[in-house]
């Protein structure tokens, strides 16, 4: 009879859960949507409720599909959406809307704290404070919403209140906490001087414990509404950027992770040694035991290919609008694309900057402005792997390419030839939903370690080297395209209406 463990990503358009055996086999995967809220432009928010439906829902699908997963579940746990803030009261309900990541109501809010906390900031959290993270939404709803603010009895990230609702038990892991800004990321323990500084109360934090401890088993009542049969142990889990890395077998530190979907991520395993990045990169604590990993946000990465195609050439699918790249030279006949359509983040954090095609010429084509958006894309992403090679020394000979941008081989090797750097795809992409699964299987003890566990569950699949002649090419052009952003910056600031 085989066993299984369970990973539940609850990610911002839907929960994914994926079963999987512990030989690697993929048994089962299944999802459930939900809706985003917008009360205001810039607000967005989530009924933790729907998390939990959700939660029903897929775990319900897995045991009809695999109905032996009743009693063979060794183990659950879950990857989840970064810093978006579950505020509890006192009887554990949720007394507002979660707000989520990609909420920008806060900008006010994090000129409070980078002006209080000056360099403090910095080293303690190793971030910047940006709309997206935790702590500035706290703030938000302390000063916009003090009646709310009042009943607050503690706070918690999505995952976390999903871990609680399973098991009664409240806490929260390292690599989440580590997106907060309310932890100290070296010390793994909730800053003081933070609390102290605005004023938050000890006792509405969680208590702090590694991705792979056991958080409880699951409820009687739960199990039994579910239709689970045996007592399940359910681990802490991870943030899905962690996961998402883990589950692409990412668990050395020469090889970087690209995932381009609708924003970019570069991101890279810092084992044990902090890096000092001032910021200009996200650092945080990983699900790999007092392991670090750093990474950049694109903010409009596949974003800037779909507004494109969408705007220009709708009527052409993906696969036709990118055929014609490959005919087109490298820098696309000096026509340059800066991605930042809705501001930036990495390495400018900027929300004011807006995209850019420079150098248009009566001889450009549609497949010169396509191949330029992808150039462009590319580009930005390369900035937080050079901040990673230049700051840190990083050396990166392989990159796993995951995501819409590995969908289709002329974009892996212009990844291979911008990033100068052996590319790898995965065979299955999984995403966050198997690193989940990962830590499910190392916290239960099916494996000693993720890097054992990537052997078993991650295979990697197309290999693509770069030519050096390109890569040598794409340098003067990616020199051109760092000029873009100091040169247009003024101009949108500027921005009339
Ligand atoms: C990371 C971030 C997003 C969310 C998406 O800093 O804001 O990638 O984790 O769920």
């Amino acid at each position: 009879m085989n066993n299984y463990v369970l990973g539940i990503d609850l990610g911002t358009s839907s929960l994914k859960g994926l079963l999987i055996s512990k030989d690697g086999k993929v048994v089962a995967t299944s999802s459930s949507d939900y809706c985003v809220i917008h009360p205001k432009a810039g607000f967005s928010e989530q009924d933790p409720q729907e998390w939990i439906n959700a939660a029903k829902n897929v775990i319900k699908q897995i045991l009809t599909k695999v109905p032996s997963a009743k009693t063979n579940i060794e183990a659950i746990s879950f990857s989840g959406q970064m810093h978006s803030l579950v505020l509890l009261d006192k009887n554990d309900k949720p007394v507002r809307n979660a707000i989520l990541w990609n909420d920008v109501r806060t900008t006010k809010e994090c000129l409070y704290i980078t002006e209080k906390l000056g360099k403090d900031l910095i080293k303690i959290t190793k971030n910047r404070a940006l709309e997206g993270f935790t702590l500035p939404k706290i703030l938000w709803v302390m000063l916009n919403e003090p009646n709310v603010w009042k009943k607050v009895c503690c706070f918690l990230l999505p995952k976390d209140y999903l871990g609680f609702w399973f098991t009664g038990n409240k806490q929260m892991e390292f690599s989440d906490a580590a997106g907060t800004l309310l932890l100290d990321i070296e010390k793994k323990i909730w800053s003081s001087r933070i609390a102290k500084t605005f004023d938050i109360s000890k006792n509405l934090y969680p208590k702090l414990v590694n991705s792979t401890d056991k958080i409880g088993i699951i409820k009687k009542e739960i199990a039994k509404e579910l239709g689970i049969e045996n007592e399940i142990p359910l681990y802490a889990g991870g943030a899905d950027n962690a996961c998402a890395a883990v589950g692409s077998g990412i668990t050395l530190e020469n090889v970087g992770l690209c995932s381009i979907g609708t924003s970019g991520v570069f991101l890279s395993y810092e084992s044990s040694t902090i890096k000092d990045y001032g910021g200009r990169l996200h650092f945080f604590n990983h699900v790999v035991k007092d392991c670090y990993y750093s990474m950049g946000v694109t903010l409009s990465a596949g974003n800037s290919l779909n507004w494109f195609k969408k705007t220009f050439a709708d009527n052409l699918s993906f696969e036709e609008l990118l055929k014609g790249i490959d005919d087109i030279a490298i820098g696309s006949d000096n026509l340059l694309f800066t991605p930042y359509l809705v501001g930036e983040r990495t390495p400018y954090a900027d929300s004011q900057i807006r995209g850019s095609f420079i150098g248009m010429d009566v001889n450009h084509t549609i497949s010169h402005f396509t191949r330029a958006v992808v150039e462009g894309i590319t580009f930005s992403l390369k900035d937080s792997m050079e901040i990673m090679q230049k700051d840190a020394g990083k050396k990166f000979e392989r990159i796993v390419s995951v995501g819409g941008g590995a969908q289709n081989k002329n974009w892996l090797q212009i990844q291979a030839d911008i990033f100068n750097s052996t590319i790898t795809t995965l065979t299955i992409e999984q995403g966050p939903s198997l690193g989940a699964a990962m830590i499910a299987a190392v916290g239960v003890g099916w494996y000693k370690d993720f890097k054992s566990c990537a052997d078993k569950f991650v295979s990697f699949g197309d290999v693509f080297q770069p030519n050096q002649k390109r890569a040598e090419k794409y340098k003067d052009v990616y020199e051109l395209y760092k000029q873009v952003y100091p040169s247009t910056r003024g101009i949108c600031k500027n921005k009339i209406g």
